[in-house]
């Protein structure tokens, strides 16, 4: 008899994301020029000044463990340029470094909720928050959006949601899968509401830096006074410095649920890598011409994805007003053949595609959004063109 698996981990759905990659690299293993538009991560190498710090850090000997919570010096970079960018008076000791935002987020859930919790998530929804919550015995409630209001949870909806189990709302702004960004008002609407029922509020704020004009991005709890001592934000490196396999992501708390992650992570993983500390303390402080560059690339291809989408006969997108997603509406092509493959869901959709024309994506289903498709656009031009090429092919083959 083979070992058997915990309970809590066997009600883990896998990530929908990383089995279409897996899918898509299987064919291209075989031979296909599969293009993938699967990924959660900039396609492009960590700047050079920042690899440059890590190298001087190791040969600096900074190769050893380091304070759970991370290098004093990094902690408080963070918190400096918290402060500065939002206006909010942060400390280092809010900080606590983790081994990437997805760690930081699950380091928060652990802290803040018990069993039989409830935790409001807006869907769609990045893959990991449900899974995330359902780990520490907490229960995820999923409050739908509707793409006429941009994917936006309402003050309505979420007043709705309340119960008197609720204890945290998730908000993510820039969003994954959608690339919706909040307005200062749409944040603080939804701000009255937790201020009413004392709810506290985990922000993902890891697309900040990927905002496109003419939109703005704003930190959750700046939006209303009250709201600093009940909002844990997380960030990272990952998206704004293409930084993903360095592995460095943070939360900043109110200072007793800082303690409580620093003390969660001393016995957990202890600190993140040394040396990618210290290459985020370079990115953190370094130029940040990078990022403008980044940006700058993503909105050129932004604005092409967007017309080449209004192109499609009767598939209509998300504003993607931030991150580097497209969330595709695309029900009028389900409930089809295209060729001898009948076609009923977003899954058999982007199955059929991958098959067809090569062309990986993501279904809506993974993200709690039957009938939409999510492709990400952290992928070169050219891919982008041959991309949607395919994909009007394929469209048109709907019968
Ligand atoms: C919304 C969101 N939050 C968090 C993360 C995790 O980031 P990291 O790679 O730093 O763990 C991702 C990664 O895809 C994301 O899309």
């Amino acid at each position: 008899m083979p070992p058997t698996i915990s309970r809590i981990v066997q009600a883990l759905e896998p990530s929908a994301t990383l089995a279409m990659a897996a899918k898509a690299k299987e064919l291209k293993a075989a031979g296909k020029q599969v293009l993938d538009f699967t990924l959660g991560e900039p396609d492009f190498t960590t700047p050079p000044h920042i690899c440059e710090a890590a190298c001087r850090a190791m040969q600096a000997g900074h190769t050893h463990y380091t304070p759970a919570a991370g290098i004093p010096e990094l902690r408080a970079a963070i918190a400096r340029q918290y402060q500065q960018q939002h206006g909010l008076e942060c400390t280092p000791q809010q900080v606590v470094v983790s081994n990437g935002a997805k760690h930081a987020l699950h380091n928060v859930f652990t802290c803040l909720c018990n069993p039989q919790d409830e935790v409001i998530i807006p869907a769609p929804y990045w893959v990991s928050y449900a899974e995330l919550v359902k780990l520490t015995g907490a229960r995820p409630v999923i409050v739908p959006t509707r793409e006429e209001d941009d994917f936006k949870l309402t003050p309505a909806a979420l007043r709705a949601a309340i119960t008197p189990r609720t204890t945290l709302l998730l908000l993510c702004s820039p969003s994954n899968p959608t690339g919706t960004v909040y307005t200062r008002e749409e944040l603080a609407a939804l701000a009255d509401v937790v201020l009413e029922h004392n709810l506290l509020v985990l922000s993902d704020e890891i697309y900040e830096q990927l905002v496109y004009e003419p939109h703005r991005f704003t930190s959750f709890p700046t939006v209303r006074p009250g709201l600093w001592e009940r909002t844990v934000v997380v960030n990272g490196c990952s998206k704004a410095y293409a930084m993903t396999g360095w592995r460095i992501g943070w939360s900043i708390s109110p200072r007793n649920v800082a303690q409580a992650i620093d003390g969660l992570q001393s016995q957990q993983t202890s600190n993140p890598s040394s040396i990618s500390q210290y290459a985020a303390l370079a990115a953190l402080e370094g130029p940040q011409d990078c990022v403008a560059q980044m940006r700058a690339e993503f909105a050129q291809r932004r604005q092409y994805v967007k017309s080449r989408i209004e192109a499609l006969p009767r598939v209509s997108c998300s504003q993607m007003a931030g991150a580097f997603y497209a969330f595709m509406n695309i029900q009028a092509y389900l409930g089809r053949n295209y060729g001898t493959e009948r076609v009923d869901n977003s899954q058999q959709w982007c199955l059929a595609l991958l098959q067809q024309e090569q062309v990986a994506t993501v279904m809506g289903s993974a993200f709690g959004a039957e009938g939409y498709v999510r492709l990400s656009f952290a992928a070169s031009m050219d891919s982008l063109e041959e991309g949607f090429d395919r994909l009007a092919r394929f469209l048109a083959s709907a019968s």
